[in-house]
């Protein structure tokens, strides 16, 4: 246990170095639909401003005290905001008790004992962690070998639908019941559930369950070593993780909604057994919350954000927020911030309805409607500014059968940059409004601002039009009617 100790600090420590993170860009030019952006900004500055003074100042001495909300705000799931550096500055200074160490050490663990990990959970118990897997891993992680992975395991989303084809089709991909006798087949499961009562989870976990329990055969002692339950302090998961006697339970902490707890063991434990960066993208959390708090409007990137999405919103009846990423890897990015822009302001009869759209792909899909059909969309393009691998060149052919070798040296960075220039002239020349937001890189530092600027920005959002941005009441209603037709109370 001790040489896994020095291991997981040592994997850590390399991403404790501080450097500097590179900061997200915001270009509000395209929002120019008649109105110039500054001036839009410099009238709603003092809403804006007084949004951030509620959330930093009413809202987090309210919860800091702990006493009981005014039902008016409640729920008041504030807790988000301070998260990344509470985890953070716990591992600087209690290190070995901090639950990011302990977060390090299992990843580590599994690291050498399975070569699969099967993440379970719905909603904001998995959107955060698939989207920092397709970010930060290999396009084809799960296709490689283990020695290609660094042995870091595989890793596979399920208990996030019912979908028998899916379910099954995992289960045999994991041996069918068949006993695991060598690292290379042996599996593990990280069962997600603050409430611990989500249906889709709690089937899953049942059945998965009793595929493991086969698995490890008359070894006792594995079984338990292999499920590692994250979840709130009491329900039926906390309870069924204490019978089955889990050595590890990792918590979703109170006071975090399941769509911002990204920061939490729900993201963190999975990226960490993906190899993933963790140190960086929670600094690069904590760089976007320390940038919210003290830039002005107008060079801060939440507060404008937020401006120019309502002033479009209330003033040109722009109420649907696409968020194009130029990037393969951020789609389930883009779907992480569709769940938490749809639940969190979806109320009341209000709230902009999200889209993602990956491009260059769905300009030969979606594009023909964003540049001439119904003017009720806003343009957030999420640009990528350098790109991990080396850039591909078009290259020479002999024959030029496909006339392509006036663009021989041309790389693909360069026909994608074209592709984002002339996609955004083309809405310019019609009035289209767009954004664009530059991450430096796809990498864990750039994501850790990226998804607590969101997460900020819709907090702001709801303050600045009375919706209180946490619970989704509204979901219960299909769970009430499911559990009718399935004759149970
Ligand atoms: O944002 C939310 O709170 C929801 O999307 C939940 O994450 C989702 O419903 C899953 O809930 P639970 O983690 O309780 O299983």
């Amino acid at each position: 246990m001790e040489r896994l100790k020095e291991r997981a600090l040592a994997g850590s420590l390399q991403g404790m170095s501080s450097a500097p993170v590179p900061p997200l860009v915001l270009n509000l030019d395209g929002v120019q639909v008649s109105g110039a952006t500054p001036a839009v900004l410099a009238t709603l500055a003092p809403r804006l401003e007084a949004a951030r003074r509620e959330i930093l100042e009413v809202d987090a001495p309210l919860y800091a005290a702990g006493t009981k909300v005014p039902p008016r705000q409640s729920p008041l799931d504030h807790g988000f905001l301070e998260l990344p550096k509470r985890m953070l500055t716990a591992y600087h200074q209690e290190r070995a008790t901090s639950e990011l160490h302990r977060i390090l050490v299992l990843a580590n663990w599994l690291r050498d004992n399975v070569d699969r990990v099967v993440v379970l959970g719905i909603g904001g118990s998995y959107m955060g962690a698939k989207a920092l897997m397709d970010g930060c891993c290999d396009p084809y992680f799960n296709e490689l070998t283990r020695a290609e992975r660094g042995s870091r395991p595989r890793m596979y989303f399920e208990g996030n639908n019912l979908d028998n084809d899916a379910s099954q089709g995992l289960l045999r991909l994991l041996g069918g019941g068949r006993r695991a006798t060598t690292v290379n087949d042996r599996w593990a499961l990280v069962v997600v559930s603050k409430s611990g009562g989500t249906l889709e989870t709690a089937v899953a976990f049942r059945q998965y369950l009793a595929a493991l329990r086969q698995a490890c055969g008359d070894d006792k002692q594995l079984l338990p070593k292999l499920i590692v339950p994250v979840t709130g302090a009491t329900g039926r998961l906390a309870e069924l993780a204490a019978a089955l006697d889990c050595p590890e339970i990792f918590s979703v902490p109170d006071g975090v909604g399941g769509r911002f707890s990204i920061f939490s063991a729900v993201g963190l434990l999975p990226a960490a057994i993906l190899g993933i960066d963790v140190v960086r993208l929670l600094e690069g959390a904590i760089a976007m919350t320390e940038h919210f708090r003290s830039a002005p409007v107008g060079s801060n990137v939440v507060l404008d954000y937020v401006g120019a999405c309502h002033w479009l919103e209330t003033a040109r009846d722009i109420n649907i927020r696409c968020l194009s990423v130029w990037a393969k890897s951020l789609e389930t990015t883009g779907l992480w911030y569709d769940q938490l822009l749809a639940e969190s302001l979806g109320k009341h009869d209000r709230g902009a309805t999200p889209l993602t759209a990956v491009n260059t792909r769905d300009l030969h899909s979606r594009a023909q409607q964003h540049q001439e059909g119904r003017r009720d969309k806003l343009m957030t393009n999420l640009i990528v500014d350098r790109w991990r691998s080396d850039p591909l060149p078009v290259g020479t052919s002999e024959l030029d059968h496909d006339q392509l070798n006036d663009l021989a040296d041309r790389t693909l960075p360069e026909l994608m940059s074209a592709a984002i220039q002339g996609t955004n002239e083309a809405y310019g020349d019609v009035g289209r409004p767009k954004i664009d937001l530059h991450l430096p890189e796809v990498d864990s530092a750039s994501l850790g601002q990226f998804y607590q600027m969101m997460m900020l920005a819709t907090v702001v959002e709801g303050r600045l039009v009375g919706t209180n941005p946490y619970g989704q009441p509204g979901v219960e209603m299909y769970k009430q009617n499911m559990s009718r037709l399935l004759g149970r109370k």
